[in-house]
């Protein structure tokens, strides 16, 4: 039986993406830069899958363009296992990479460490990631000893708004494009395998990513990181609010579906939905889909 994800499987691993990091910076060929989103449920992750997307991150953004909340401080850890089980269900190739909620990674190393351990058990998630640089030192030795990848993530970190007193673009003066730079070398020290880098000047981030030997993953953060990441909902046109100028945004999903369910409604209304082609008669033998509705 063999249990190891071959390297010609095309499976996305931890190990490879480190490489990737190597090769950009050994070689006078860099490596393909990272192209990940985020994903919360099976339909998306199973067609980000496919479409070749290399890490999926689960992130609490999930709390914004899904459940509805004003910030991603109200996401609880069964809404992250629940939504990174699903994710997992639908991918077979990409990192699936989940996000550990504002409070638990907060109060207590130990804590910590049991709620990662449930999203690799429990939701099949291959790596976690944390907000904050320095301070969570402890917490990622501890985790990588417990062989546990995480993704740290530096800059404007969203989980701290009330400290920073809105969604801010980071390390725009010198004493604070040397704290993040500061966060970046002791994530990286203490063990993480990548670290995103979220609305931060271009010049700062092109910087980190030349001195780190771990990938960096920019959102917002310009086009020199060795990676990218964007919010699924935002590069979709699924979401209300205005999006902040990094998001470019590639299709108007939001559109198409309300020009679907319009259609929909007039064609109920109007009863030219169903009609005798997509109805049952009786005598005749039918083959059901997946009992979804049909069954009854
Ligand atoms: O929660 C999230 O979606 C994130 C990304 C924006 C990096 O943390």
């Amino acid at each position: 039986m063999s249990v190891l994800p071959l390297a010609s499987s095309g499976k996305i691993t931890v190990p490879g993406l480190l490489d990737r990091k190597t090769q950009t910076r050994n070689s006078s060929e860099p490596a393909a830069k990272i192209a990940c989103l985020t994903a919360y449920d099976y339909p998306t992750a199973r067609l980000l899958d496919e479409s070749g997307v290399d890490v999926l991150l689960v992130g609490d953004s999930l709390g914004m363009v899904v459940l509805g909340h004003d910030s991603t401080l109200p996401v609880t850890l069964d809404d992250m296992l629940r939504h990174t089980q699903a994710v997992r269900r639908g991918t077979k190739r990409a990192l699936v990479v989940a996000d550990m909620p504002y409070g638990s990674y907060h109060t207590d190393v130990a804590e910590a460490l049991r709620n990662a351990v449930r999203f690799i058990k429990e939701a099949g998630a291959e790596a976690v990631k944390i907000e904050g640089g320095e301070r969570r030192l402890e917490l990622i030795v501890r985790l990588t000893e417990a062989e546990i990848p995480v993704m740290a993530h530096v800059g404007l970190t969203p989980q701290s708004v009330n400290a920073l007193g809105g969604y801010r673009v980071q390390g725009k003066t010198a004493d604070t494009a040397e704290r993040l730079l500061r966060d970046a070398r002791a994530v990286e020290a203490a063990g993480a395998f990548a670290v995103v880098l979220e609305a931060v000047p271009r010049e700062l981030a092109a910087q980190i990513t030349r001195e780190l030997r771990i990938p960096t993953i920019g959102i917002g953060a310009g086009p020199d990181c060795d990676g990218q990441i964007l919010v699924l909902h935002d590069m979709l046109g699924l979401t209300f609010d205005h999006t902040a100028k990094f998001t470019r945004q590639y299709a108007n999903v939001g559109e198409i579906m309300r020009g679907a369910v319009r259609d929909y409604c007039e064609d109920v209304r109007g009863g030219t939905f169903p009609s005798d082609a997509e109805s049952y008669h009786a005598g005749q033998s039918a083959s059901l889909r997946k009992p979804v509705s049909a069954a009854k």
